[in-house]
This record gives C-alpha cells, structure tokens and sequence, in this order.
C-alpha cells in the first residue's frame, strides 16, 4: 500500500491536469495560477524553514568526527574527517554537497552464510544518489534557456557539452535525461526490491521519487515524442516571470501535465524531506570544526549567576567570625 498510494496520488495529478486543460479548458489555472502560487509557497516556505534552523542554538560544537583530531605536531591531524578551523569545515563540506563522501565511505551490514555479520562496500546508492542529483542541476540550470533572453552563453555551452553523443536524434539527445531517468527509476527500485529498505521507507520516500520520474518523463516525452512549440512557452513563461500573464495558444496538455507537477512538487517541497536540500548546510555535526580542545566554548544559555568570593564573604562577617573565635584570612 506504500506504493501503490503514491503511485495512485501521482496518477491522479497527471490525470487532473489533462482533464483539466483539455476537458474544461482550464488553461489560465494550470498555466499561470497555480504555478504561481505553487512558487510563492516554495519561496516563503524554503525561507521559513531555513531562518527557523538557523535561529536554533547551537551551544556546543558537536561535528561529527571520522579520523585523527588536531592534537601534538608529530601526530598526524586528519584534516578532512576532523576539520580545526574554517578551511578544513569547507573542504570537508564541499566535498560532502558535490560529492556526497560520506556516503561513499558508507558500508552495507550483511548477516553471512554462517551467520556472522560482514561489512562489504556499498558504491551503488552512491554512484546513484550523485547520478539523480547532478542531472537534476544540470536540467535545472539548463531549463534557465526558457525563463532568459538572450540566453547566457554559459547555458548554450551547457547544452552543448550535454548533448555530445549526439547521434542520429532530432532535437538534440541529452545525456542527462537519459541519466535522470536511469538514476531515479534505480532509487525507486531500491526501495521496492530490498526487503530491508522496503521494510524502512515511507510513503512520502516514494511519492518524492516518483513524482520526479513523472515530471523527468512528460519533460522527456515534450521533448522527444509530443513535440509542443517552444516559442509559445517561452513566452508564457517569460509572462510568468514579468507578471504579465498571458496564455498562448496552441501549447501541447503535456506542457501543462510538466508544469502542474513541478508546482505540486514546489510546494510540497518546504514540507518534506526534500528540504535537506537548504539543510544540509545548517547541519552542526557538518559545518563546524572541531577545536572543542584549542578554544573554550561557553554554553551562551548559562544563567548570569551572582557569585560571591569568600573574601566578600569575609569582609561583612570579620567582626562577628572574630567575637565568637572563628579564624579569618585578614585581621
Ligand atoms: C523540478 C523541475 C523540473 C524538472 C526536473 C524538469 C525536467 C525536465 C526534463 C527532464 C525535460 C526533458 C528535456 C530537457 O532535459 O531539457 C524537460 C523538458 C521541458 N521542461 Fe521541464 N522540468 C522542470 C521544470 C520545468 C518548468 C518550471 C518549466 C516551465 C515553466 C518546464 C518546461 C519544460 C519544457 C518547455 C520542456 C521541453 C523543452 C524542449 O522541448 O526542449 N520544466 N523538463
């Protein structure tokens, strides 16, 4: 049932948009209305959610640590996996956002034959999870092509560079469709066949993957199969962004089927686990260093406690300690 609601949510999505531009002719709704909305909800929700992490305290520094801490000179600091300061913190943190390393270095816990526990390598969710997520960027950044005039040069070489292999395809073949494609239909998978994973996820890990396979298929089908005039769409989208809606003519419900799931997915997104997109770079055991031993770190919730030095203490009672023979420090 945790996949087949998913599954049965995403179908009605494609279904509502189709009957709801090509049944009732709602074109206005599904072209300008609700993706607008949709990214006014993304926008102040993304913000909201980032400022409220990033107002939370973080009284101490609790990075995780994977290697050698900073300690005597003839001990070999570990730099990366134990960062001291802000070089170290950008290094490892750069590493983890475009490479995902810590998930490279993840290991699979396997019971054996003879029932014992082995620890293997694990590269395929990996190799995977960097596939999806580096072809969703590059579609991203590319799909700027529709929202700018002219259209930067550093988007025109994108294209080109993703196209390379280009063969006997007409419009152009990008690598990173077929790339997204492969990538998220393994992700889904993974959760479908391994019993253990299947056992752990949730109907929303599967609502996520699949309603960024329909969006990656009915963009994959606009521009291979139901060809739509792109013209036209790069001037309702341009309309979009200039808040002068119109809605053109002649723009293929594959188009509007695209569109309406990308909102749903914006707004959905705040709301989910797909926010470790902002949150993976407020994570404290991520983005701090380690110099708990170098520098002293003062709990900034710590009451402002009155004290009193044995000395005051002295001072007000020397006479009546001194009359009933108690010793005291000054005479
Ligand atoms: C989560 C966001 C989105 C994803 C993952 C996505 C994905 C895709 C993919 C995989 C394609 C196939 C061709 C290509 O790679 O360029 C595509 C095509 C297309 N998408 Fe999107 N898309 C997204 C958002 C949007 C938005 C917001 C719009 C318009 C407002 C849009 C309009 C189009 C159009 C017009 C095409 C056809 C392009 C052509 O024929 O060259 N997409 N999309």
């Amino acid at each position: 049932m945790k996949i087949i609601n998913p599954l049965l949510i995403v179908l009605a999505l494609i279904a509502l948009a189709y009957a709801g531009v090509n049944g009732a002719g709602m074109h206005s709704l599904f072209g300008v209305i609700i993706p607008g909305i949709a990214f006014i909800i993304f926008l102040l929700g993304f913000i909201n959610k980032v400022v409220y992490w990033a107002k939370a305290p973080v009284p101490f520094r609790i990075p995780t640590t994977g290697g050698q801490g900073k300690t005597l000179p003839w001990i070999k600091h570990d730099k990366l996996d134990n960062p001291s300061g802000m070089a170290g913190v950008l290094g490892r943190m750069a590493l983890e956002i475009l490479l995902f390393r810590s998930l490279f270095r993840n290991t699979k816990a396997e019971i054996t034959g003879e029932g014992s526990l082995a620890y293997g390598s694990s590269k395929w969710l990996w190799l995977g999870g960097l596939v999806f997520h580096w072809s969703f960027l590059l579609i991203l950044v590319r799909h700027l092509r529709l929202f700018l005039e002219p259209v930067p040069g550093l988007i025109t070489l994108l294209e080109a560079g993703d196209s390379m292999f280009q063969m006997a395809f007409l419009p152009a073949f990008y690598l990173t469709d077929a790339a997204i494609l492969i990538a998220a239909t393994y992700l889904f998978l993974r959760r479908v066949v391994s019993p253990q994973i299947k056992y752990l996820s949730l109907p929303a890990d599967y609502f996520a993957i699949l309603l960024i396979l329909a969006i990656a298929t009915t963009g994959v089908l606009m521009r291979y199969y139901y060809r739509v005039d792109v013209v036209a769409i790069k001037d309702l989208v341009r309309g979009l962004v200039t808040f002068s809606f119109n809605v053109p003519e002649g723009i293929g419900v594959i188009f509007y089927i695209h569109l309406f799931l990308v909102s749903v997915l914006a707004i959905y997104f705040p709301f989910s686990k797909l926010m470790h997109l902002g949150g993976v770079f407020l994570s404290p055991t991520r983005n701090l260093a380690n110099n708990n031993r170098a520098q002293r770190h003062i709990n900034p919730w710590n009451p402002d406690i009155k004290i009193r030095t044995y000395e005051e203490y002295e001072d007000e009672f020397r006479e009546k300690m001194k009359d009933v023979g108690l010793p005291v420090e000054k005479e």
